[in-house]
């Protein structure tokens, strides 16, 4: 499969789809700043998409996403910044050749996505996937363990959101959906800087399904918990029981999605944490911050920049295949309140 170089020397339109939400905004702001003029954000509330300059788009609906797209005719990024219901409109961009970025976290949907590739290179489009936090921070602190020990046997990935926060609701409706799959493995204990040793839970993050695939790593697991031990301890006892499979019906779905989001218990930070592990070999990275969406935001703005001003592959890349993304942790701890922790092995926390 060849990936020849594309250029990107457009002037073109950046399309962010969802660009009034807790993620879309901070990345329509970020990207106004360093592309001004050129940024239209869009949602399927035409007045509101339209005070900021933007207009209506609806995922949900291909063919008037392509007509839109077709109408603006200039535009040469989309920023997915709300899962879609399928790789539809991922198609609708790469056939005609419009660089995609994709903060999505459905590992359903990303091998959707991934299916593409060949399609994106015949029209020279390149999609990044896996961008935000958890998938996206976290696997490139995968990335750099799993270098760091020659070649990982075995990753383990621990994610901390802060119940506090508060998440966009299509976000907290990608969290209630997790909570309802089945899960196999065990909760398992890692310290995780400035919020002690931690109980972390099994749960469907896409980074340790697509892993495997990107860094050739056998065994992946990827485990959260909360910023508040007690609303972890009851909401996993609660997946213990059983009933939160019920929130696989839409009608508890969007009741249990409306409970969670009034819930703000804990504050806004995250903490996000990969141990690689080859025989005794050991390296653990760790990374701390403040707001996930802004943070999910900014990655998004910086890959799209990237996608811009750089000479990115065309075809489907999830975000720890592209080189010069892979400092990105190091570039945000210099510009925004992100701290890179490394541990050394046995693993303890360590300062920057
Ligand atoms: N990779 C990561 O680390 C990461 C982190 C956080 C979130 N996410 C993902 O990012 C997505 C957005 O999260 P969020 O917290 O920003 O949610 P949010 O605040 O609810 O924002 C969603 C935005 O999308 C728009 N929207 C909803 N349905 C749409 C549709 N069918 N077509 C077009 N626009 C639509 C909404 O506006 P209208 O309702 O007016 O259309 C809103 O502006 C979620 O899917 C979440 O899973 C990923």
């Amino acid at each position: 499969m060849t990936t020849a170089k594309s250029e990107n020397t457009s002037p073109g339109r950046i399309l962010v789809v969802g660009g009034y939400g807790a993620v879309g905004a901070v990345v329509t702001a970020t990207l106004t700043d360093w592309f001004p003029g050129r940024v239209v954000p869009a949602g399927r509330d035409a007045a509101r998409a339209r005070r900021l300059g933007g207009v209506r788009a609806d995922v949900a609906r291909p063919e008037e996403f392509a007509r839109t797209l077709d109408t603006l005719a200039d535009v040469s990024v989309v920023v997915l910044c709300v899962e879609p219901p399928d790789a539809e409109i991922a198609r609708i961009c790469l056939r005609r050749g419009v660089h995609l970025v994709d903060i999505g976290a459905t590992p359903r949907l990303l091998t959707a996505v991934a299916d593409l590739h060949d399609e994106a290179v015949a029209a020279g489009a390149t999609a990044v996937l896996s961008v935000g936090v958890a998938p996206g921070l976290t696997n490139l602190l995968a990335r750099r363990v799993h270098e760091a020990v020659g070649g990982a046997e075995r990753l383990d990935i621990t994610v901390l959101l802060g119940s506090g926060e508060r998440h966009g609701g299509d976000a907290v409706r990608w969290t209630v959906e997790g909570l309802a799959e089945p899960v196999e493995a065990s909760p398992r204990r890692t310290a995780l800087p400035g919020y002690g040793t931690r109980a972390a839970h099994p749960f469907p993050f896409s980074d340790q399904h697509t892993l495997p695939t990107t860094l050739g790593v056998p065994e992946v697991t990827t485990r959260l918990c909360l910023d508040s031990r007690p609303l972890t301890s009851m909401l996993f006892a609660l997946r213990r029981t059983g009933l939160l499979h019920t929130a696989r019906h839409p009608a508890v779905r969007r009741t249990l999605t409306g409970v969670v989001r009034r819930v703000h218990i804990g504050g806004d930070g995250f903490a996000v944490r990969a141990d690689a592990r080859r025989g005794d070999h050991h390296a653990a990275l760790a990374l701390t911050g403040h707001g996930q969406s802004r943070t999910t935001g900014l990655v998004a703005a910086h890959v799209t920049r990237e996608l811009l001003t750089g000479t990115p592959p065309t075809g489907v890349h999830h975000i720890e295949q592209l080189p010069p993304l892979t400092t990105l942790p190091n570039t945000l701890s210099t510009t925004h309140d992100i701290t890179l922790h490394h541990y050394d092995d046995p693993p303890g926390p360590a300062a920057q």
